[in-house]
């Protein structure tokens, strides 16, 4: 379909990596260094794009490499990658520690290879190019001009998604060890300023709010060191020109595959450029390379649309649901589930499972989740963590309560939390070692559990050989594997102090090992993603598991807004979403039954409440509402995603669509987040259809596609709190 993807053109030795829509251009000088040209608009151009490089004269205060003729200066010139010490102020990519204790990298251009597909990423996740021929990998060698450690720039082009995915691998191919104080996974120098950031902040049962905020001088950071993506902060974010919206203008955005702490700054200079940097937090981590060794940093994606921040999105969601995300699942139909957590929380036993399990299924439900507190002594959250067998006093023999889940024809899925260890607990008992902490120094505490160190792999391996053994033996369907605290105290018991910065990245390579050994015995398990909620929806969790438990906040107005942000870089199709009993449990609100529905139909759906509670009125929905997820969760996981509400305010509105890639159907949803007294109307303009084709819209009529998305329909949304309505479109 595509001509080439990636072209050299040797005279400049510009690189120029096309996709669909979007260009990305380079080369390399002739000292060697490898200097930004392009990012954006597919262009045409080869050698004549050097001119982009052109940078204005400098007062002498930017010093200028030896040997490199004035004006050139690091300081000012726009770099793939840029080292720290040679003369470049500005947030650098690298930082590397010599032998003799000197800090410094300078990078210079050696040689290239033009590879077909996407590159093996070892131990970590990453995309792979799947059935598309057409992706290309671009490996740069460049070489530390002084030690010649050589450092790898990974360009993998997606073309028909338009995302460009980056990487660094370093090779210690010197005689000495060097430690690695900081390796970005990519460094974008865009000489464009006056930028709007969009970002994704929050906390628990609040996460992911979508923020948009102008960028002045300066440095802007984004970061965890919790251990984990976190709540508070995702690691995903765009940039923005100015005058961008939902539906046009630039939007740059990058999505970081990692699943631990990580960092990444915003550098704006004073002559009209802004840097962006991402990749591991260097504050928890250094790696101490020996002559041989290798290592390779994290993939992060990297899309450009002129349509603004919705192209933007949708790009990233199909490439993720192409190029990350499981084949088996991504367009996989999911089961519309019934969790017990907000139903029964510790307080069941198997005759009240099946009860639920039976009713639900009475009711079209496809599968029934057991939450936290089947396991061990687990009456409550400070016993037995970690005890992976279960409480026979209160669920009896695990395969005999899956077998009668079973046989009531739906499926059967489990709650672990397989990072933790708990004082109290018989792991604990067996293995006090195997705590991860820092010898005479106190350990923290969190929700009466320590983390396990993740960082030794005969944990991680003993660990899934129970879960795998347990889900095996009993025949489960479906795996919740939750994480429930931030780190404190890490340390690699089995590593010499010279390598205990690498204990944080370590502990998360255990993590991602431990998914793929699951996935090896149990390949046919469906693992739901969940920290806390939503404190680890990532990329790279979601190459393990397809989808993700959205947030510990199930109110469905709440949720508007937490999906909203998330739907920024997320497929919906990952987001995990359920309709839950009201009074919320979260924050108190009562919202319609239906408006519940209307939200949780934007995920995977499915009820976190216990259905033999419900009112004969809101019962009699449930069948209704599964028919609705059967019929529209095509939509969400393979059609075009539209927000209709900029997600970066708290509209009393908030709208979206899904529509289908052939434009012949589609789902258009509408919340009133708080009703405004005599408040506007709502007219909505709709995006995505054909506009020569003519849609009928639920219950408002027929309409061409041209006056849909060009003057909008009024949407008699009723105003009171909450209120919803989903309307079905369908090509008339
Ligand atoms: C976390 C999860 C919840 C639930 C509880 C159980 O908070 O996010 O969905 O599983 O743990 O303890």
């Amino acid at each position: 379909m595509f001509s080439t993807m990636i072209t050299y053109f040797p005279n400049s030795k510009v690189f120029r990596l096309d996709t669909r829509t979007t260009s990305y251009a380079f080369f390399a000088d002739p000292n060697g260094f490898l200097l930004h040209l392009h990012y954006g608009a597919r262009v045409s151009d080869g050698d004549a794009l050097v001119a982009l490089a052109r940078r204005e004269q400098r007062p002498s205060f930017q010093p200028q490499p030896a040997g490199v003729p004035w004006p050139f200066s690091r300081d000012t010139a726009p770099q793939e990658i840029s080292g720290v010490n040679t003369g470049d102020y500005r947030v650098p990519g690298l930082s590397i520690r010599w032998d003799d204790g000197s800090l410094a990298a300078d990078l210079r251009y050696v040689s290239h290879e033009i590879r077909p597909g996407a590159p093996d990423m070892g131990d970590l996740p990453g995309a792979f190019a799947g059935d598309d021929k057409d992706v290309e990998t671009l490996d740069i060698l460049a070489r530390d001009a002084a030690r010649g450690a050589s450092f790898h720039l990974l360009y993998t082009v997606f073309p028909a998604t338009d995302v460009i995915v980056r990487s660094v691998r370093i090779e210690n191919t010197t005689d000495s060890p060097f430690t690695i104080e900081r390796v970005a996974s990519a460094q974008l120098d865009l000489r464009r300023d006056g930028l709007h950031l969009l970002q994704l902040p929050g906390a628990w049962v609040r996460e992911r709010h979508a923020e948009r905020l102008p960028l002045g001088g300066g440095i802007h950071t984004m970061r965890s060191v919790r251990g984990a993506t976190g709540h508070s902060m995702n690691n995903a974010f765009a940039l923005l020109s100015s005058d961008a919206t939902e539906s046009q203008g630039d939007a740059w955005g990058f999505v970081l595959c990692y699943s631990g702490n990580f960092r990444a700054d915003v550098d704006t200079d004073p002559f009209g450029s802004t840097r962006a940097v991402t990749g591991i937090a260097p504050d928890t981590f250094s790696w101490k390379l020996a002559p041989g060794e290798s290592f390779q940093a994290p993939e992060v994606f990297l899309a450009y649309s002129a349509e603004g921040v919705g192209g933007m999105s949708r790009r990233f969601h199909d490439f993720m649901r192409g190029h990350l995300i499981d084949q088996k699942w991504a367009k996989a139909p999911r089961p519309a589930l019934v969790n017990c957590w907000e139903a029964a929380y510790f307080n069941f036993n198997a005759e009240k499972i099946l009860a639920i399990a039976r009713d639900a299924a009475s009711l079209g439900a496809e599968m029934i989740v057991v939450d936290d507190g089947w396991f061990g002594r687990r009456d409550n959250d400070k016993v037995s963590m970690g005890d992976w067998f279960e409480n026979s006093a209160k669920v009896g023999d695990m395969a005999d309560l899956v077998r009668g889940v079973h046989d009531l024809g739906i499926k059967f899925g489990l709650w672990f939390e397989p990072e933790m260890i708990g004082e109290d607990s018989e792991i604990f008992r067996a293995h006090p070692d195997w705590v991860m902490c820092i010898p005479g120094r106190d350990r923290s505490i969190g929700r009466y559990q320590y983390l396990l160190d993740f960082t030794r792999p005969e944990i991680v391996d003993a660990v899934v050989d129970t879960v795998a053994g347990l889900a095996s033996r009993a025949g489960i369907d479906y795996l919740k594997y939750d994480m429930n605290r931030n780190h404190t105290e890490a340390f690699a018991a089995a590593l010499p102090p010279e390598r205990q910065g690498e204990a944080a990245h370590r502990f998360i390579l255990g993590v991602y090992r431990f998914h793929r050994l699951l996935l090896e015995r149990c390949p046919g398990l469906l693992v739901e993603g969940c920290s806390g909620g939503g404190g680890r929806f990532d990329a790279g969790m979601l190459r393990y598991t397809p989808q993700i438990w959205c947030s510990d906040d199930s109110d469905a107005v709440e949720r508007t807004r937490i999906q909203g942000g998330t739907s920024i870089f997320y497929p919906c199709s990952t987001m995990g979403a359920h309709v839950s009993a009201c009074p919320n449990h979260q924050v108190g609100r009562i919202t319609p039954f239906e408006t519940r529905a209307t939200v949780a139909l934007a995920g995977t759906f499915g009820y976190e409440l216990d259905t033999t509670k419900l009112s004969d009125e809101d019962r009699a929905l449930v069948p209704k509402q599964i028919a609705d997820f059967h019929r529209y969760h095509p939509l969400t996981l393979a059609g075009d995603h539209y927000r209709l509400s900029n997600t970066w305010s708290d509209n009393a509105v908030d709208a979206w669509m899904f529509v289908a890639k052939n434009r012949s159907s589609g789902l258009l949803s509408v919340v009133r987040r708080r009703a405004v007294p005599n408040g506007n109307d709502v007219v909505l303009r709709l995006r995505g259809l054909d506009p020569a084709a003519r849609y009928e819209v639920g219950e408002l009529g027929v309409w061409s596609g041209d006056t849909l998305m060009g003057a909008g329909i009024p949407v008699p949304v009723p105003c009171h709190d909450a209120a919803s309505m989903r309307l079905p479109i369908r090509r008339a």
